[in-house]
């Protein structure tokens, strides 16, 4: 495990900033997994980063499970917060998903399913702190 950075963002324009580096840092193929709380940004930090693919009707799949994008790239947006058992992901069948060759996957709430990510992928980690900064870790995983 590697940090890549480790940044504090005081508005959405510094996240934006923050969502370019990780935009550079990405490629097909790479699955994404953003932790942290409700509200400390992660549906809006995919929102940044799928707009640097062309995709601008990215929202919070927290009811679908899986919102599916295309821009510049095709981009998969999972939310397994409402997720009560592991099988609820296969169903809708993640292992194609994991397999489809031209995409990006972006995981909110990846770490309530450790077991399911694959071993190489990217962590952000959000944490929102009581004057209403935001600490975003970048790590990588392999
Ligand atoms: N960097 C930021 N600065 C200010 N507000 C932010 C920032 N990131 C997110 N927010 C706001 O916080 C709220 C929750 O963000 P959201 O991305 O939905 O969080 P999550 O997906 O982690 O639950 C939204 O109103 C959003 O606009
Ligand atoms: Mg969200």
């Amino acid at each position: 495990m590697e940090l890549i950075f480790d940044k504090t963002t005081n508005s959405l324009e510094e996240s934006k900033l923050i969502a370019k580096e990780i935009f550079n840092q990405i490629n097909l193929q790479d699955v994404v997994v953003l932790n942290g709380n409700l509200g400390t940004g992660k549906t809006t930090l995919i929102k940044f980063i799928c707009e640097l693919y062309k995709i601008y009707n990215s929202t919070s799949p927290s009811f679908s499970i899986v919102n599916e994008y295309e821009g510049d790239a095709k981009v998969f947006h999972f939310d397994f917060y409402r997720i009560k058992k592991v099988e609820e992901i296969y169903d809708i069948g993640f292992e194609d998903y994991l397999n489809y060759e031209e995409s990006i996957i972006f995981i909110e709430w990846g770490n309530l399913f450790p077991e399911i990510l694959p071993k190489n992928h990217f962590e952000i980690q959000l944490e929102l702190n009581s004057d209403n900064t935001r600490i975003i870790k970048f790590i990588k995983h392999n």
